[in-house]
């Protein structure tokens, strides 16, 4: 086992990164793992990055390794474990004159980052390091990336892990429980308003999502919006996308491939479509996932999906046909 692990680090000067930073280098994380830290920006930004350092060093961390910081990709992508690929452009913001509205209009600004950071984790990243997409469009970029990467033995996911904490919370409020109390709690398909939360089967204290919501009405009306719109509404709000809870799931998510799944659980993340549960091909899709006591993360392939269920994730998984379609040139 090791004791060592490197993380790549993009967007390090931006809101998520500010959460997301101390707490990899806390002992929680990588347990008691020495946590080498790079920390990448862009070239106008980066200088940045010397606060944030002084900022890490200043506050004690015990399991803090080394930490970097530069503008250059493939220098901090060298034999990385990790790459939490936050780096990017959120919405909610006037770009070139055009307010963003939606992360697909993200698509075209964002997608040619993906390109050249893919190329430098395939080649120089280790051979079974672990890619988690959080920039927006997520699941496109992700598979911009893991295309441009061209190598197999890595693992590139997108964050999902939000939406399904966002789901945990409201289901918690609905049924009145501890949202601990909520396991196997899936999102399907795109990190967008088309993303199906899989109600039906989660599990709470043994008993099936699907018996203990019989409420369609507030399904349809409540529960799929305000998740699939959460994003929309913390904007709205802050005037600024969600940043400490997507900090906190990206964490979940480096905890949940860390340590294998307790069995009956799963988690949450979108990887590439491997033909489970008819999905099409070719696309980065929220599944059902779980690590292995021997550390790989593997899709769950045993869960049955209603007819409700099948349509509402269709919906989406034609929308990351559609995002595809649109980045195709980037997929040369
Ligand atoms: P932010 O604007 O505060 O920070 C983004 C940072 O990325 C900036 O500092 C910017 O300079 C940097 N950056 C841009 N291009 C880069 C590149 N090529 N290499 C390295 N760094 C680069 O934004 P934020 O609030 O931290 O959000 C970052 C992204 O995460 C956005 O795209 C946002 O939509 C997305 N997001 C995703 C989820 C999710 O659940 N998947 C949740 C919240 C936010
Ligand atoms: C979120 O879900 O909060 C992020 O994807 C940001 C956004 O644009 O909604």
């Amino acid at each position: 086992m090791k004791d060592r692990v490197k993380v790549v680090v993009t967007g390090a000067a931006g809101q998520i990164s500010y959460s997301l930073i101390p707490r990899l280098v806390d002992g929680h994380t990588f347990g008691n793992k020495i946590v080498d830290l790079e920390l990448v920006e862009i070239p106008q930004v980066v200088d940045k990055l010397e606060g944030l350092v002084m900022e890490l060093e200043d506050s004690n961390f015990p399991k803090m390794g080394n930490v970097n910081y530069s503008a250059n990709f493939e220098e901090a992508a060298q034999d990385a474990d990790w790459f939490l690929l936050v780096g990017s452009i959120p919405r909610g913001i006037v770009y070139k004159g055009k307010k963003i509205e939606e992360r697909a209009d993200l698509l075209q600004i964002n997608g040619g980052i993906f390109v050249g950071q893919g190329q430098a984790i395939g080649k120089f990243g280790k051979s079974d390091a672990k890619v988690l997409v959080v920039g927006n469009p997520a699941n496109t970029n992700a598979l911009i990336g893991r295309h441009a990467a061209n190598n197999d033995s890595q693992l590139w996911m997108a964050m999902t892990m939000l939406d399904s904490s966002r789901a945990r919370s409201v289901l918690s409020k609905k049924l009145n429980i501890r949202i601990g109390d909520i396991s196997k709690m899936i999102i399907w398909g795109n990190h967008s308003p088309t993303m199906y939360p899989d109600f039906e089967n989660v599990i709470s204290n043994g008993t099936p999502g699907k018996d203990l919501i019989n409420d369609m009405n507030w399904i349809n009306n409540e529960f799929l919006p305000i998740v699939q719109q959460r994003g929309k509404a913390v904007i709205d709000s802050r005037g600024a996308s969600s940043a400490t809870s997507a900090a906190k799931a990206a964490l979940d998510t480096v905890v949940a491939c860390e340590n294998p799944t307790q069995s009956g659980d799963c988690f949450s993340a979108a990887v590439m479509t491997d033909g489970s549960y008819d999905l099409p091909d070719g696309i980065i899709c929220g599944m059902p996932l779980i690590t292995t006591p021997d550390g790989k993360v593997e899709i769950v392939r045993d869960i049955t999906l209603s007819d409700f269920a099948k349509e509402k994730i269709k919906i989406s998984t034609d929308e990351l046909i559609e995002e595809r379609a649109a980045v195709e040139d980037l997929l040369k």
